[in-house]
C-alpha cells in the first residue's frame, strides 16, 4: 500500500515533466517561426529601400508606381518561371527615352564603360537609365504562395533560362535597343579571344533589336591593352555584322584602354574626339 501511494505523485511529476518539455519545444518552434518571419520581411524591406533610394535620384517619376509594376512580374511566382514578358508592365511604367547618338552598349567591358559614362555625359548605358541603375548589381526573386521579395537563395544566372533577374535584364535590354537611334556605340573587349559572343545579351538581344529605320550606324570601340589579343579583323566581329539589320552601317576601331581613361578624366576634351 505504501508503495502504491508513493508511486502516484511520481507519475504525476513525470507527466508534468513531459508537459513542460512539450511546451518548451512549442515555444522554441514559435520563436524560430517569428525570427524567420522577421528576417524574411527584413529582406523585402531592405531591397525595397535600395530600390526607392536609387529610384528617387531620378526626378519626376512615380517610384511607388514603378515598384508595384516591378513587383507584379515576380512576386508569388516560381523564380524559374518568370518570362521576360512579365516585365512588360514595368517598361510601360518607366519607359526608356531615346538619347540619339549617345547610346552606348557594351559586352565584357562593364567597369571601363561605366567609369567612362559616369564621368562624361557623352554616352548613356542601360545602367545609367532609371531601371538599369535601380536594379544594377541586385538579386531578387519571389516564391509561390508568398508576397515577399527574397534576395538570397534565388536561382543563379544559368540555373534556369527564365529566372527573375535574367529575364529582367533581357527585357530592359530589348527595350533599350528598341529605342536606339542615330549613331550607336558599343564597347567590346579586345583583351579576350572572342570579343563578340552571340550568346551574350549584347549578341542575342541588343544587336538584333536595333531597328534600321532609327539606327544609322553601329560603331564598335574595341578596347585594347598592351597585349592586344584581338583586333577589328577578328572573325567574331564578322558575325556581329551579319546580325545587324540591313541598312545599319558598321564601323570598328581599336582604342587603347588608357586613351578611354584619359578622355574620361578630361572634361575639356570634346566627346567626339575620344576615339
Ligand atoms: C522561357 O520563356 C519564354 C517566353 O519568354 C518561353 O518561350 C520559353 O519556353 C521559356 N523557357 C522555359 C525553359 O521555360
Ligand atoms: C576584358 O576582359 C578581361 C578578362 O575578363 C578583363 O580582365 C579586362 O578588364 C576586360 N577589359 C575591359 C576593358 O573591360
Ligand atoms: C522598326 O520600326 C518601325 C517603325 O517603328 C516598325 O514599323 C518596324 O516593324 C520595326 N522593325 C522591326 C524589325 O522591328
Ligand atoms: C597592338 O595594336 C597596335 C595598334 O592597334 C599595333 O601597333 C601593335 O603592333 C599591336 N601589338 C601587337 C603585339 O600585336
Ligand atoms: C589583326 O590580328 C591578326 C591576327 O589575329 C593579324 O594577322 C593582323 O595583322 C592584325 N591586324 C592589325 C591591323 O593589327
Ligand atoms: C577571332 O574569332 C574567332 C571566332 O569568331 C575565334 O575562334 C578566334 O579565336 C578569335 N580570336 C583571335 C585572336 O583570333
Amino acid at each position: 500500500m505504501d508503495h502504491g501511494e508513493s508511486r502516484r505523485p511520481e507519475k504525476r511529476r513525470r507527466r508534468r515533466r513531459v508537459a513542460l518539455c512539450v511546451a518548451a519545444v512549442l515555444l522554441l518552434l514559435i520563436i524560430v517561426a517569428v525570427v524567420l518571419g522577421v528576417t524574411l520581411s527584413k529582406e523585402t524591406n531592405q531591397f525595397q529601400s535600395v530600390f526607392f533610394s536609387r529610384c528617387e535620384k531620378f526626378k519626376g517619376h512615380d517610384c511607388q508606381k514603378i515598384w508595384e509594376a516591378f513587383q507584379q512580374a515576380y512576386v508569388n511566382q516560381d523564380p524559374c518561371d518568370v518570362p521576360m514578358e512579365a516585365y512588360d508592365p514595368l517598361i510601360t511604367a518607366a519607359p526608356f527615352k531615346p538619347t540619339c547618338n549617345r547610346m552606348m552598349f557594351w559586352s565584357k567591358t562593364k567597369d571601363v564603360v561605366h567609369e567612362f559614362t559616369e564621368k562624361r555625359d557623352c554616352f548613356v548605358t542601360l545602367e545609367d537609365t532609371l531601371l538599369g541603375s535601380v536594379l544594377d548589381g541586385l538579386t531578387w526573386c519571389g516564391k509561390e504562395g508568398s508576397s515577399e521579395t527574397f534576395t538570397s537563395d534565388c536561382p543563379g544566372w544559368t540555373d534556369c533560362e527564365n529566372n527573375t533577374v535574367r529575364s529582367f535584364w533581357n527585357r530592359v535590354s530589348a527595350a533599350y535597343a528598341d529605342i536606339a537611334c542615330g549613331d550607336v556605340t558599343a564597347m567590346l573587349n579586345g583583351s579576350i579571344a572572342v570579343p563578340f559572343s552571340p550568346t551574350s545579351i549584347f549578341g542575342s538581344i541588343e544587336v538584333k533589336g536595333l531597328n534600321a529605320t532609327r539606327v544609322k550606324s553601329l560603331n564598335v570601340v574595341l578596347v585594347t591593352d598592351e597585349k592586344n589579343v584581338t583586333n577589328c579583323t577578328n572573325a567574331s566581329l564578322k558575325d556581329l555584322q551579319k546580325e545587324l539589320a540591313e541598312g545599319i552601317k558598321y564601323n570598328c576601331k581599336e582604342v587603347p584602354e588608357t586613351q578611354i581613361q584619359e578622355c574620361g578624366s578630361n572634361p575639356q576634351k570634346p566627346c567626339g574626339s575620344c576615339w
